[in-house]
């Protein structure tokens, strides 16, 4: 306890235990301390440092955020340069870097057939220059133009990740030490500084790497700590008072044990076709990293190979950038077009000149609701940066306001749908603008349709997007049960339709009028009512007429539906033009099996947890979830404690592992099967 000992050494072992905890969470990506108990501690040694400022030392973590905001930042010239590294942006690209690296070391010599390769992150950042004199952190720089930086240090000072003292239980502590590595702001600290600006209605950072310059950028310290930057270190400044180690991945391995934080995903590989694997899997995991990386970097192992390769201009011949391709790109917005949803939703979508990003060539952007338009201030005629990442829709991240042309309109939402011309709505609290047409307006009647046929509802195979447009663009089809009505001739009569193709629609009706209860609910479209709400009311209910008729408090007893869900299906109901159309649905033979109403969830995979790992040979993954939903079950993502079984088709990787090494219950698509009609 603090009373049974003298406060230098309390004071001594709090530092201690404060610089543990902050390794074992930044270093080792291990938090062994609650952040309640941290700053207990934290607090702790504060008060004691205040009873006697004779203890307080520079290294001591109270003192991260020390004196006061400057004016502005001192120049710093590095001891030796900040290099930068050349890219490769695609495969040849990174033939040619090996085949250069492998002529120059035959050149000199070296013996060899394949080059081993250091592969790392490129971590989207900021370059930074941290140096250390007799293990403390002296100064901490930024790159600037690679011969001098800005002089950061009190800002550096207060990134946890960073220590202020290096561990004296590495091997060799040097007397001068300069680690080079990026600064970054993890995603979710991004997301959280973007809600807190926000709230206080100040300006949005476009990405968590203008986030993190911005915070380093702080002329008050303060501010910089708020912001929870981290650090991972690549390689070496200058350094005196021990020797390097022979390879790279010695000397990341030797930076871990001075205290300095590396990230964990690196590897040593054996030529090109290393390296490649090396991308194809960082490539992969990217979207579940933590933090952004726009490439991997290939380094030449060994720093005599380095030294014999050498550099050429500012770059070294020794390593490449391998990048992916860009997320962002700049290209202006030519339009705000208002698309209207199934459900009347209207949402403003960018038109853009089209710009390559993200692996393919973008011409729209979702605006997401009006809000949203102003909250960016997009205007049409501005110059904007377009974000695409993997799969995700491409959005605007943000306008560069300076190239704005003059008298840029401000967006506001059209009063009137400018499909079918009804008046548009906005409930309070609500971000989204509706039209209030319904099935008069021809965008939601192609919506609803589309819906209607689409595989988790009815699945009606043949009718694509092009076919709806022109039944109701023709006024051949209104609602989904018109759809019953449509022979061979009418829908041969139509663009890009022939005798067979219209065959095959009408097989394709004729197969959906066979479907369950969950799927006929689902298919109707109605606000709030998701495929899992389908289920739970098929299962209560049991049969539809039960449904229409139950009142609010009725579907209330549901599990899982509340007052906006129980709302939305009595006011569906109450309307007479939609229990029209299922009973026309039904005269046209749409049909399923009822039963008696159930309380509880039944089927028999009820309160089971299921995943899906490999191709399997028959089902699609899509179909095979759909059927164990069907029978009550859960599908999952991820493989843990609490899955019953794991479904392995052919090439399960990691997956299945994970179960193996749980012992959960491995079955392949037959027995599914064999489980799903027992
Ligand atoms: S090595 C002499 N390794 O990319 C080699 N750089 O264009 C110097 N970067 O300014 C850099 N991750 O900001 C290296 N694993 C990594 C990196 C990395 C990010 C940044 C760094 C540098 C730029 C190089």
């Amino acid at each position: 306890m603090a009373s049974a000992k003298s406060p230098a050494q309390r004071v001594r072992r709090l530092r201690d235990e404060i610089a543990q905890a902050d390794n074992n969470y930044y270093l080792l990506d291990r938090p062994t301390l609650p952040d309640a108990e941290y700053d207990r501690l934290m607090r702790e040694l504060q008060v004691l440092e205040a009873e006697h400022p004779e203890l307080i030392t520079a290294e001591s973590p109270t003192q991260r955020v020390g004196g006061t905001a400057s004016r502005a930042f001192r120049q710093s010239r590095h001891a030796a340069p900040m290099l930068s590294l050349n890219n490769a942006l695609n495969e040849a690209e990174v033939a040619a870097f090996d085949a250069r690296a492998r002529d120059g070391l035959a050149r000199a010599r070296e013996e060899l057939n394949e080059v081993e390769y250091a592969c790392e992150l490129k971590f989207d950042g900021l370059a930074v220059n941290l140096r250390y004199e007799n293990g403390e952190l002296a100064l901490g720089a930024t790159r600037g133009d690679g011969a001098v930086g800005e002089d950061v240090t009190a800002n550096i000072r207060t990134i946890r990740a960073i220590p202020l003292r290096l561990h004296a239980r590495a091997r060799v502590v040097p007397t001068v030490l300069e680690v080079r590595g990026e600064v970054m702001m993890f995603k979710r600290e991004f997301e959280r500084l973007n809600e807190r600006q926000r709230a206080k209605d100040e300006r949005e950072y476009s990405n968590p790497r203008n986030a993190a310059a911005g915070a380093l950028r702080q002329l008050d310290p303060r501010i910089t700590a708020e912001r929870s930057l981290r650090f991972f270190a690549y390689g070496l400044g200058e350094m005196q008072g021990a020797s390097e180690p022979p390879t790279h991945s010695d000397l990341l391995d030797w930076l871990v044990a001075l205290g300095i934080p590396v990230a964990r995903e690196r590897e040593v590989a054996n030529g090109i076709a290393g390296c490649l694997q090396f991308y194809q899997a960082v490539a992969q995991r990217r979207a579940s990293l933590p933090y952004e990386i726009d490439g991997v970097v290939y380094r030449v192992n060994s720093r005599a190979q380095q030294q014999l390769l050498g550099f050429v201009s500012r770059a070294p011949r020794f390593a490449i950038a391998h990048k992916f391709p860009a997320q962002e790109a700049v290209t202006q917005l030519v339009g705000i077009e208002i698309q209207v949803g199934r459900t009347g939703a209207l949402t403003p979508v960018a038109r853009l000149a089209p710009v390559f990003v993200g692996g393919v060539t973008v011409t729209n952007a979702t605006l997401h609701n009006e809000d949203e338009v102003r909250r960016k201030d997009v205007r049409i005629g501005d110059t904007v940066i377009v974000r695409r990442a993997g799969d995700v829709i491409p959005e605007i991240v943000a306008v560069v306001p300076e190239r704005r042309p003059p008298n840029a309109p401000i967006f506001t939402m059209p009063a009137l749908c400018p499909v079918c011309g009804s008046h548009v709505y906005r409930e309070e609290g609500e971000a989204v603008a509706r039209c209030t047409g319904g099935l008069v307006c021809a965008a939601q009647r192609k919506q609803a349709l589309l819906h209607f046929a689409s595989r988790r509802a009815l699945d009606v195979e043949g009718l694509g997007d092009k076919l709806v447009d022109q039944l109701v663009d023709q006024g051949v089809v209104a609602t989904p049960a018109d759809l019953f009505k449509l022979g061979v001739g009418a829908l041969a009569a139509l663009d890009r339709m022939a005798e067979k193709s219209a065959a095959n629609v009408v097989a394709g009706l004729a197969r959906a009028r066979t479907t369950t209860l969950p799927r006929f609910i689902y298919a109707l479209g109605i606000r709030n009512v998701g495929e899992s709400t389908a289920r739970d009311l098929a299962h209560h209910f049991g049969k539809l007429d039960a449904i229409i008729s139950a009142t609010e408090d009725e579907l209330l007893q549901v599990s899982d539906v509340g007052p906006i869900v129980a709302a939305s299906i009595a006011r569906f109901f109450s309307e007479s033009h939609n229990r029209e159309v299922v009973e026309q649905l039904r005269a046209a033979g749409v049909h399923w099996p009822e039963s008696a109403p159930t309380r509880a969830p039944p089927g028999r995979f009820a309160t089971k947890t299921f995943v899906i790992t490999g191709t399997l040979p028959t089902l699609k993954r899509e179909d095979a979830k759909a059927m164990i939903e069907d029978a009550g079950g859960k599908v999952a993502g991820s493989v843990s404690t609490k899955t019953d079984y794991v479904v392995a088709g052919e090439d399960a990787g990691s997956k299945l592992a994970k179960a193996t090494a749980l012992g959960v219950t491995i079955i392949d698509e037959a027995q599914l099967q064999k489980l799903l009609v027992q």
